[in-house]
Formats: C-alpha cells, structure tokens, sequence
C-alpha cells in the first residue's frame, strides 16, 4: 500500500475507539476532511485526499510513543495516559472531548470501611494514578494490575475497588457497581512531538490554531 506523504503533510496518530467520532467533527471544523477516518475498514494509515494529513491508528496507550519519537508530528491522547507514563511532548490543546472521568468504584452499596485496617485490594489498568490517589489519602492499598473488563474484580472477589474510565456510567450500573468516589476530570488533548513543535512548521501551526478554535 502506498503512503505517498511530503514535507507538507502532517501525520497525526489517534486512537481508534470511541473518542474517533468527536474527533473527525474537530478535524472538520478546522477544515481536515474527516471522511478517512470514519470509514470502516482495516487500514491503519489515512492519508486525506488533499493529502495534507495523514493520520494513524493506533490503540491509545501507543499514541504518546508515537509522537515522541516522531513517528507522528502530533497525536491526540486522553489525559489518563499522559498521568499514568511519563514522555516527552509538548501538550499545546485541551480539545475539550472524550470527557470522563476517573473514578473508584465498588459493589452497589458496599463502599469500603475506613476503619478496616488491612490494605485495600484495587484492581485498575492505571497503577500509578491509583497510587497516586491512595498515597494522598495515605491509605495502604495493594494495586492488582488488569487489562480490561475490569469490572469483574469486585464482582468475582480480586479486589475490594476498581480504578478506572466512567463515561456514561452504563458499564458499572449493567454490572451492578457504583461510584464511590471521583479521583481526575479526563478529556482528549492534542499531543506534539518536540522538535516538530520547536520548528514551527507553517502546517503545524495552521491546524494547531485551527483545532484551537471551539
Ligand atoms: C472503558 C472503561 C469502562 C467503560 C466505561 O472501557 O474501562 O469499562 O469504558 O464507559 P461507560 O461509563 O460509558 O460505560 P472501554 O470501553 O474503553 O474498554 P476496555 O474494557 O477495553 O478498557
């Protein structure tokens, strides 16, 4: 498959998923044609057909790599992954999207007692924001790593809490769990590699200012 791209394109790496839909309206608002990246089929790199961007797909957590070590010019991210590693880009715009939030959730009704004493079990994908959040609390916890589905750690017993994404809050309530308590405020911000940044690319800047405006 070709990828013919010149000096003038810029390659963009987002995440496929949920967030794709809110993000082509924003693309089309700043005058990128958002038709590529809805269409439905397997291709992973999108080239407009102006050919002034191309975008990547790529599952979230791989957005930032990309962008650092330039494989992208810029990339769109949510807060959540750039809290829970550390990399080096430039963060130049909350796009105000894909909001949601992080959360501790539990069984319905069964909120964990402050007086018990022996560590909380808290099963999450986001290990270093929970830590963060307990080490606040200074509330000894023991942090069980899991992928996804992770609403099934307190219903199955693995953990006593889960931290993690609540959007619409469907999923815990089909699962019978709640919110016991908010932790961060998440949205979708756009990502850029540094030197790319630091070079001030006339195309950069252009879509920058565009995608700036709400
Ligand atoms: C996220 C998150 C929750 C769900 C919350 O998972 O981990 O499971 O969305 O959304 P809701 O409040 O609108 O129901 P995602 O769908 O991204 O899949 P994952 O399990 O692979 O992380």
């Amino acid at each position: 498959m070709p990828d013919p791209h010149t000096d003038n394109t810029v390659t963009i790496a987002v995440p496929k998923g949920r967030v794709l839909k809110a993000l082509a309206a924003r693309f089309a608002r700043a005058n990128v044609d958002p038709d590529v990246l809805l269409s439905d089929d397997r291709r992973l790199v999108r080239a407009t057909a102006d050919g002034s961007v191309r975008f990547l797909l790529l599952k979230p957590d791989d957005v930032p790599t990309y962008v650092e070590y330039g494989a992208a010019d810029l990339g769109v991210v949510g807060r959540d992954v750039l809290l829970e590693r550390e990399y080096d880009l430039y963060v130049p715009l909350d796009l105000g999207i894909g909001r949601c939030n992080m959360a501790v959730a539990g069984l319905a009704g069964q909120p964990p007692r402050a007086d018990d004493l022996r560590p909380l079990r808290v099963a999450t994908k986001f290990a270093n924001i929970a830590s963060r959040h307990y080490r606040e609390q200074r509330r000894q916890v023991e942090i069980i790593y899991v992928q996804g589905s992770v609403e099934l750690a307190p219903i199955t017993g693995l953990a006593d809490v889960i931290v993690d994404l609540v959007e619409t809050g469907e999923t815990l309530r089909q699962n019978g769990l709640e919110v016991f308590e908010h932790v961060l405020e998440i949205s979708s911000v756009v990502i850029a590699n540094v030197a790319a940044f630091k070079l001030e690319r006339e195309p950069i800047r252009r879509l920058l200012a565009a995608l700036a405006t709400p």
